[in-house]
Formats: structure tokens, sequence, C-alpha cells
């Protein structure tokens, strides 16, 4: 485990330190997010196991949780270990694709939403940025409203440091540049607001 402007066996004292710096979140209720998990390292899965499973556990929630008349899920893999498949499947109608063509369509998930000619009124999308990318242009081009979660590595976790801003299409009050704060205002955007 590694932390960028911090000691992560002592992150949450850090935390603290800050917070109180900064005169926020005195109280429990006061808490946004704090993102502890920053990014996904191979040698996590060894040290804390952490696995790409546990990431994708994340949507799996969002999927279950949703309340719609019809769920699609497109889940996107490297090949035919296509973990957390059943439980997809009780969550949504499911759509794969793999890098391989081991499973479902070959290639990305807008490949398999193509070859599937699959429709939606809203999207929600998790995933690494080209990904993001290539789903935001799509929505955007077809009218869709789309939900995209980012990551960026982070620093104070409170919307201070600047450290994970993206680019946004609209002014940021708080720096009066075209810029979110993911960590603050994030990670979850609506993807016409920002810029990736
Ligand atoms: S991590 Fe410092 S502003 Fe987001």
């Amino acid at each position: 485990m590694d932390g960028l402007n911090c000691d992560p066996m002592s992150f949450d004292k850090e935390c603290e330190l800050t917070n109180a710096h900064f005169h926020k979140n005195k109280k429990r209720e006061d808490i946004k997010s704090h993102h502890y998990i920053i990014s996904y390292d191979p040698a996590d899965v060894t040290e804390n196991g952490l696995t790409g499973k546990r990431a994708q556990a994340i949507s799996l929630e969002l999927a279950k949780q949703m309340k719609c008349e019809k769920k699609q899920i497109i889940a996107g893999y490297r090949d035919c270990h296509t973990f957390l498949r059943e439980e997809f499947e009780a969550a949504g109608t499911l759509y794969i694709a793999t890098e391989d063509g081991s499973v479902g369509t070959k290639g990305n998930v807008m490949d398999a939403i193509r070859e599937n000619a699959l429709e939606a009124d809203m999207i929600y999308a998790c995933g690494p940025t080209p990904m993001l990318r290539a789903i935001k242009k799509y929505a955007e081009e077809n009218g869709i409203e789309c939900y995209i979660s980012l990551e960026e590595r982070m620093a104070c976790g409170i919307g201070a440091c600047l450290a994970c801003v993206c680019k946004s299409r609209e002014k940021d009050a708080h720096s009066n540049v075209n810029n979110k704060r993911i960590c603050k205002d994030g990670p979850v955007f609506l993807s016409t607001e920002v810029e990736i």
C-alpha cells in the first residue's frame, strides 16, 4: 500500500488534522466523502486483498439498488474470467464484452452496446477513462443523460489542494477556472459537466 502526501498507516489521523486545520467536518454528519482507496494497484491484491472482483462489486451494488423498469448491465472483461457474472445476471439483463472474445462480444462495452443495438434513457458508467470518454461521446451524440464516476489521485480529499481537478464546461465557483474537484464536487458527474 502506498500513499500520496500521506502515510497510509496514519492517514486517518492526518485527515483529522487537515479537517481541523480547515475547520471542516467537525461532526460526523458533516463528512461528505473520504476516498481512502485512491487507486487500484496490482500489489493491493496480495497486500490488501483488493481484487478486481471487489472493485466491480461497486457497480453491482448500484445495479442492485437502481429501481427502474428495465436494467441493462454491460460489463467489460479481459477474458473468460467474468467475475460476479451470476450476481450481475440477477440484478438485470447482462451483456458481456471481452477483449479476447472468449465470452459475449469481442471488444469493449461500446462494441457490446452496438452489437446488441442497446438503447437507454439513462447511463451510469464507472471504469477507465478511455471507456468513459467513449460512453460520454456516445451518450451526448444520442441525447442520453449519462453519469460518469471519475477517479483521480487525491491528496487532501476535502477540496482544498486542487490535486484532483478535471476540466469542466462551466467555471468553478471555488477556483474561478474551468475545473471540478473530483473529491468534493464528484466523483460522479453528469457527462456534460466535465471534459475528459
Ligand atoms: S484531493 Fe485535494 S482538492 Fe481533491
